[in-house]
């Protein structure tokens, strides 16, 4: 039966690339990236064969059945070989070389509209005029654009580590999400990823396999590049990977733009950072004065740094880059770090001067568990940080785990659940004071 399965299968995806016509017009690699204000920006990328032409976006609000106020758009095009010819692995296990130049088609969707679903789809051709735009024709994708009020809802997960020949690890995390909004009863407004997406960025076919998925092509996606994310298979190290399957917003620091990113979600801030970036004291000192200016300008309810590097190391509770960050945290007014790619999660209360406070000051750490089931981290027994770190969770090497993170006006609340949808671990992080925020 299995045997049969995988032949049927194997059969379709040889049809779908054999298929000329398909092969010509079709976009792939779809993602949809906040804008620096996500309430009124979305930014698109998508591939598409060399050869193929021009691409074009027409998008309109959801409720518009006849796309009569749609609009079109062509897309910016680039050609991509940043992935092209790199040692990788087949579906099936054998080694090979990834042929992968395509183009990058990016746009930037300006003045929409706050807490408004969009659709679109994407082609080759440009519809003649926006009345004769056949909706038969074409994928209809969705995007919806960040509220403007207090109140939201993300799911937050990270560590897939997706790899083709293993088609486990997508699914256990695509179940995990769906899991989530089963808990939420409804889909999220947006999806936060901490990294290590892909097993080896540099290898295309593990990105357009999980982008492709119908769980992960319904949101509005902004992660973090983890080291994973920024390797090949003979670990050569870039982030043009991570900057090639996104459309960041471009107000990153130098060499990292597209990469590193901000955006303002509703009430909050949101810095992502690349901890690939930030090994040396040099590169370090960049993102962090960079962190400080971001900060600086952009005043919000909420304040929340991304990265991929764990706080503390799981296993024992010792220090990572919770040491390199606090000061800073402290002295920005930092409410919520999150990282990633300790396989363990790992919580504390708000930490202010390297103690915990009432909640009032002082910065949450919430590091992300895996989602792979294969990939995780057994724990040994806490031995540093006992009086910093509230709650720790593993279920060993299948670990399954990643939280829903709810917005308000007084605080925002982050729920741990594990692959059944029982809650593991909760923690609440207190709203600025309104006469604080107030000021600007
Ligand atoms: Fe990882």
């Amino acid at each position: 039966m299995m045997k049969k399965l995988t032949l049927l299968f194997v059969e379709i995806i040889a049809l779908v690339l054999l298929n000329p016509a398909l092969a010509q017009t079709a976009a792939y690699t779809v993602i949809a990236n906040p804008g620096e204000n996500a309430s009124t920006e979305i930014r698109l990328n998508w591939h598409t064969n060399t050869g193929s032409g021009d691409s074009y976006i027409t998008y309109t609000k959801r409720a518009d059945k006849n796309w009569k106020n749609a609009i079109t758009v062509k897309a910016d095009q680039a050609l991509c070989t940043v992935f092209d010819s790199i040692y990788s692995k087949k579906p099936g296990g054998e080694d090979f070389y990834e042929n992968a130049r395509f183009i990058r088609n990016t746009i930037a969707l300006l003045g929409l509209k706050p807490g408004t679903e969009y659709k679109y789809k994407l082609s080759s051709e440009k519809p003649s005029s926006e009345n004769s735009f056949s909706v038969e024709n074409g994928e209809i994708r969705y995007f919806k654009t960040a509220p403007e009020n207090e109140k939201w809802t993300m799911g937050i997960i990270s560590d897939m580590h997706v790899y083709p020949p293993i088609p486990g690890r997508q699914i256990a995390a695509m179940k995990m999400i769906r899991q989530l909004e089963k808990r939420n009863k409804k889909p999220f407004d947006m999806m936060l990823h901490v990294g290590d997406v892909a097993a080896w960025g540099g290898s295309y076919s593990f990105w357009s396999t999980l982008y492709a998925d119908s769980t992960f092509s319904k949101y509005v996606w902004a992660g973090v590049n983890g080291n994973h994310d920024n390797m090949t298979r003979r670990y050569a190290l870039s982030n043009e990977f991570f900057r090639n399957v996104n459309n960041n917003p471009v107000n990153g620091y130098a060499g990292e733009t597209g990469v590193s990113y901000h955006f303002t979600y509703g009430n909050t801030l949101f810095i992502m950072l690349n901890s690939e970036a930030m090994r040396t004291d040099e590169g370090l000192a960049k993102a962090q004065d960079w962190t400080r200016e971001v900060i600086k300008n952009n005043p919000a309810r909420y304040i929340i740094v991304v990265e991929h590097y764990q706080w503390f190391m799981g296993g024992d509770g010792s220090s990572s880059q919770y040491s390199r960050w606090k000061e800073l945290f402290d002295q920005c007014g930092v409410d919520l770090a999150i990282s990633g790619n300790n396989h363990i999660y790992v919580r504390t209360n708000a930490l202010y001067a390297g103690r915990e406070t009432d909640g009032t000051k002082g910065t949450v750490y919430i590091q992300t568990p895996s989602s792979d089931n294969e990939r995780g981290q057994s724990m040994g027994e806490l031995l540093y940080n006992n009086d910093l770190i509230k709650s720790r969770w593993t279920e060993g090497n299948k670990t399954v785990g990643a939280l829903i993170m709810k917005a308000g006006k007084k605080h925002l609340t982050l729920i741990l659940y594990d692959r059944n949808g029982t809650p593991i671990d909760q923690v609440s992080v207190k709203s600025k004071p309104d006469k604080i925020y107030g000021n600007h």
